[in-house]
């Protein structure tokens, strides 16, 4: 059964096609050009890519179903929805715990999120006054590490990024992030495909086709299958209710199913676009497939310095990278607002400028860990380290587990089914995936990486 006539205080998306935008936009970010590329560098490739290809299939598509059916039936913050739910179908209200551990996740994804789109914008600027031209390798990794030896450049620019995500937060669903994202999307993509025609040439081609498409099972570890499994939450925007509130402001005639899809598979050719992109280059001028985070920023330059017209071209995709990271951005620090301004009764810009300045001051903590406090380390990882490790890999598959949960479990089969509009066969289908398959590889994942089996 759907539930009529609930609607959500902030409004509604215009259109279908302005929801799958905007959920594109959110899933569509660094995740993909930036983090993709790198761990499947240091994961070493192609098996890697296979174990992503499979979570996001066989666990990212049911939950982004279900995420996006829990927003819309709610019609709420996470929090709130969660608890609205729970009370519906006679469930604890523990259950919206799972919303308050969301908004915490997505504080600590942004503090760090926001510093690495500032990379990209400082790229901005190094790209449009000509300092890659000509680059080598080594230079451009000397560019890359002045950058991050460099505290107060870094807190600049990341003060910069999240500025323009609490500008656009403030300003609404409509308003604010439904424009931002109808132009830009597209022209990142097109910029990909022109990246990936230069690497086709680079003369690196066929060895980066082979890292990335060829499985080689001997190179895949534990904590290689637990990083995949976190980076289809991650990618896919997925386990922290980013999701579900965009689903919340979804109208009621449009196929979950239907927009799931198509942002699964945008995403998914986006990241690859990246990967052969990046690894033909990183061949070519003999670099270190697993240099990490710095990964696309060393080798990208190389390839705008050498081909024509790439002062415009590295330019544009360095500005294109940045829409991408903010359309993101967006969905991370939207339920934190959502929720203050349902239960705090503040307006949104207050809400936006109180979660952005707490997300800015935590920041801090990654910027100074690749310079100040790089020696700072708890079992290895520095505190970006730390924090992308617990984000990704620990709360939102654990987040995703939950609502996995909830929809497959807690609630009612007439409810989900109705929410979800779908045939028999096909509600059989995800509720097979939701109910089974998805907990179970999670926790298989889970029980691996902490070493029990
Ligand atoms: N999916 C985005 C990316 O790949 C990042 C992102 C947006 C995100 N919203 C999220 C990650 C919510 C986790 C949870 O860059």
């Amino acid at each position: 059964m759907m539930v009529e006539g609930r609607k959500s205080i902030h409004g509604e998306w215009s259109s279908r096609w302005a929801f799958i935008l905007a959920a594109t936009g959110s899933a569509v970010g660094l995740g993909n050009i930036w983090k993709f590329p790198y761990i499947t560098g240091e994961n070493g490739g192609g098996a890697f890519v296979l174990v992503y290809l499979l979570c996001i299939a066989v666990i990212g598509i049911p939950v982004m179903m279900s995420e996006i059916m829990l927003g819309r039936r709610g019609r709420q913050s996470p929090i709130n929805t969660m608890r609205t739910l729970a009370r519906e179908e006679g469930r604890s209200g523990y259950w919206q715990l799972l919303g308050f551990v969301g908004v915490l996740t997505g504080f600590l994804i942004l503090s760090f999120y926001s510093v690495i789109a500032g990379w990209a914008l400082s790229y901005v600027v190094q790209a449009v006054s000509g300092l890659f031209e000509g680059v080598t390798a080594e230079r451009s990794g000397e560019i890359f590490g002045e950058l991050v030896s460099n505290p107060g450049v870094q807190l600049f620019w990341h003060t910069m990024f999240m500025g323009m995500t609490m500008f656009v937060v403030a300003r609404g669903v409509r308003e604010g992030l439904e424009k931002a994202v109808r132009l830009l999307m597209p022209a990142l993509f097109i910029l990909l495909l022109i990246l990936v025609g230069y690497a086709m040439n680079s003369g690196g081609f066929a060895q980066g086709f082979h890292f990335l498409f060829d499985p080689d099972f001997s190179k895949i570890t534990t904590e290689g299958v637990l990083t995949a499994l976190g980076h289809a939450f991650f990618t896919l925007s997925l386990g922290m209710g980013a999701i579900m509130i965009y689903g919340s402001y979804l109208p009621e005639n449009v196929s979950i199913t239907r927009a799931t899809f198509t942002v699964a598979i945008a995403d998914t050719v986006v990241a690859l676009l990246a990967g052969m992109a990046i690894f033909p280059i990183v061949f070519a001028n003999s670099l270190e497939p697993g240099a990490g985070p710095g990964l696309i920023f060393q080798t990208l330059p190389v390839a705008f310095g050498a081909m024509p017209g790439g002062l415009i071209f590295g330019t544009l995709f360095f500005i294109l990278l940045v829409f991408a990271a903010w359309s993101s951005a967006i969905s991370i620090i939207e339920p934190v607002v959502a929720w203050l301004v349902e239960s705090r009764g503040i307006s949104r810009r207050r809400a936006s400028m109180i979660a952005g300045t707490v997300t800015w001051a935590l920041g801090i903590a990654t910027i100074l860990s690749f310079n100040l406090w790089s020696e700072l380390k708890w079992m290895d990882k520095t505190i970006f380290d730390l924090l992308d490790y617990l984000t990704a890999n620990i709360m939102l598959p654990l987040g995703g587990l939950l609502i996995a949960l909830f929809a497959g479990w807690a609630m009612r089969s007439s409810n989900s089914r109705g929410e979800l509009g779908l045939q028999q066969v096909s509600y059989r289908r995800w509720q097979l995936l939701i109910r089974y398959v998805t907990p179970i590889a999670i926790a298989i994942v889970f029980l691996n990486a902490i070493e029990l089996i």
